[in-house]
């Protein structure tokens, strides 16, 4: 197995605890934990007696069953629990493919969505996101990607970086074209109910058949990183079973006290997500009128959901204005770079409460 540098996770190693305004971070607002146990009656006590032996491998049953919820046909026995959306992306690549195997997956994208892929063997192809068109997917290149040994395609939507959300009818054509094409879906929805208009929120892919695996994680929407508290959720009993058989390589089973505080927060998820699409909400406020001030500096394509967008510099090389940024004035955005963009986007940051003094720490920077 061969794993090149995770470009975007060695740069936040660099910058993420030491620098005072993060105006790149995918996550929504975070909490103490004080706070989460607040919205339950009973919680705190709960907690203190939580068992710290080890826990069912599939996750606890209580918070299977909250999961569930999520969704509209799937039952906790089609609910896995893992360690952060990251392990639960590992496992799926390692049970789902084997060498020579051909995948396609949504570009740019969060890095181990293809680089897992390639280490399991496959052979990836790329169907590139264009910001010309809004960051849509074109259906038509997907036909032309299809090879004899395509088994998977990946996609994320809401994505990361740009806050694209797929609309209705090209979600039912990628799922449409899955499924004649016996191919399975892997469906990043990490950012799931951060739709800034909920009528527009996908229906998630696990409901949809068997040949697709929804992925969720507490880190996003719900602003929950720490807990690394996620899950795959499908109808695929071989995917299902593979992945339950890798993770007693990895972790398991999951954090006691992780699943616990897991299980409030999605009993109460749709308190974190108001607070938190608030919070995003109010940002974009602010991020609209920034773009408006300089629109001949940067170009930008206002998300549709998530804590996330990829503007792009209009002058200058954006490796160079990220690095004298972060040291000349203490705001950290991320170069393109990090997804192997070479079109001078960056990320932008939208979920965290302190996005305006941020922004005027960016402002004042530019002025100089
Ligand atoms: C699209 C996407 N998938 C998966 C993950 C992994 O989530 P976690 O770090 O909570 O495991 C991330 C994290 O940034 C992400 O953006």
């Amino acid at each position: 197995m061969n794993l090149p540098p995770f470009k975007l996770e060695r740069y936040f190693a660099k910058y993420e605890f030491n620098t005072q305004y993060l105006l790149c971070s995918s996550d929504a607002e975070s909490m103490p934990i004080m706070d989460l146990l607040a919205l339950e009656k009973g919680a705190a006590e709960k907690f203190q007696q939580v068992w710290l032996g080890y826990t069912e491998s599939h996750g606890s049953p209580a918070l299977r069953a909250e999961i569930c919820k999520l969704y509209e046909t799937i039952q906790p026995e089609e609910v896995l629990v893992h360690t952060g959306a990251e392990e639960a992306i590992f496992l799926f690549m390692f049970a789902a493919f084997k060498e020579y195997d051909h995948v396609i997956v949504h570009s740019p994208g969060y890095q181990s969505l293809a680089e897992v892929a390639r280490a399991a063997g496959c052979d990836v192809s790329l169907w590139p996101a264009r910001e010309e068109n809004g960051w849509a997917l074109d259906l038509d290149e997907l036909r032309h990607l299809m090879r004899s040994n395509t088994k998977a395609i990946i996609i994320n939507t809401p994505h990361n970086p740009t806050g694209y959300l797929m609309p209705r009818a090209d979600y039912e054509a990628v799922h449409k074209f899955a499924q004649e094409k016996k191919l399975l879906l892997f469906s990043d929805e990490v950012y799931r109910e951060s739709e800034y208009d909920p009528a527009t929120r996908l229906p998630a892919a696990c409901d949809i058949g068997d040949h697709a695996i929804s992925l969720g994680v507490t880190s996003k929407t719900y602003g929950l990183a720490g807990l690394r508290i996620g899950w795959i959720a499908t109808k695929n009993k071989t995917i299902y079973e593979k992945m339950a058989s890798l993770k007693d390589y990895t972790t398991i089973c999951n954090s006691a006290p992780s699943e616990f505080l897991a299980e409030v927060a999605m009993r109460n998820r749709h308190r974190l997500v108001e607070r938190n699409v608030g919070i995003i909400q109010e940002n974009l406020k602010v991020m609209d009128d920034f773009f408006s001030r300089h629109a001949g500096l940067f170009s930008w394509v206002r998300p549709q959901a998530g804590s996330m967008a990829f503007p792009r510099l209009l002058k200058g090389n954006v490796e160079e204005f990220c690095d004298r940024l972060v040291k000349k004035a203490g705001v950290l955005l991320l170069p393109g770079s990090m997804y192997d963009d070479s079109r001078n986007h960056f990320r932008l940051g939208l979920g965290r409460k302190n996005l305006p003094p941020a922004v005027k720490k960016l402002e004042e920077f530019l002025s100089k």
